[in-house]
């Protein structure tokens, strides 16, 4: 296997305040790696760092390839995907349109939809309805389905479970190993343990912007672990 994404020393600061700090790591094709952290942790932060929505120091390298120079736009079209925090879909588009929209990144756009609605069969039939008018959850959905339309080869999402009711949960946990069954590289930031226990992951625990452990979703004592480092 080969890293698709690799972080090193990856800080991110907004005037006097450090938000994160030496963050290092790496993802390979068809691997999850699940960032756990509580709020203010600097989850938001490294994904902005990394996508090149905020500025940061260190380095972030796609598939061999060092990003530094690139801004936001080119690193979406390198291939790497952001499913921001909070639902980010175009309201006044149809789901199709916000599809279609997203698929501009990928090479091959008709294919990019194709792969989103393979991936969530459920947005098909809304798929002229706007936006704005879906759930919370279908939102948060369609907004992974518009990061997947662009073929990423990279994806990171920010908080995906945040707010759904307990049988979204798990179905967005079901679609994020569908995309690493797609060879995508996942870099998932979450506060729910259970969602790294479902998927088994590697998993990063972060605190105060910096990275204080490693474990395993599968690791028996993750809970006790996690929790110590929330109260910390
Ligand atoms: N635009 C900003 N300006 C100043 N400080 C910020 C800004 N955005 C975030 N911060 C600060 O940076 C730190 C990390 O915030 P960040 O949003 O990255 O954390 P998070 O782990 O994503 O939190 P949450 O779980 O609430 O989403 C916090 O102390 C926060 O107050
Ligand atoms: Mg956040």
């Amino acid at each position: 296997m080969s890293a698709a994404l690799v972080v090193e020393n990856l800080g991110v600061r907004y005037g006097g305040v450090t938000a994160l700090r030496d963050v290092s790591l790496s993802v390979d094709e068809g691997q999850i790696l699940t960032v756990l952290g509580a709020n203010g942790a600097g989850k938001t932060s490294m994904l902005r760092g990394i996508s090149g929505l905020v500025s940061s120091t260190g380095t972030v390298t796609h598939h061999g390839r060092t990003l530094g120079r690139l801004d936001a736009a080119a690193r979406a079209r390198a291939g790497l995907g952001h499913v921001l925090e909070g639902r980010h879909v175009f309201p006044d588009l149809t789901v199709r349109e916000n599809l279609h929209l997203g698929s501009l990144l990928s090479p091959k756009p008709a294919e990019g939809v194709e792969r989103a609605l393979a991936l969530l069969p459920e947005l098909e039939e809304m798929a002229g309805r706007k936006a704005g008018r879906l759930s919370g959850g279908q939102q948060q959905m369609l907004a992974i389905a518009r990061a997947i339309s662009g073929s990423p080869s990279v994806l990171l999402l920010d908080e995906p479970t945040n707010g759904l009711a307990p049988m979204l949960v798990q179905r967005t946990i079901d679609v994020i190993g569908a995309i690493q069954e797609l060879g995508v590289a996942v870099l998932l930031v979450e506060q729910r343990v259970e969602v790294a226990q479902a998927l088994g992951s590697e998993v990063l625990v972060l605190q105060r912007g910096e990275v204080v452990g490693t474990a395993h979703g599968t690791d028996d004592d993750l809970e006790d672990r996690i929790h110590t480092a929330y109260l910390a």
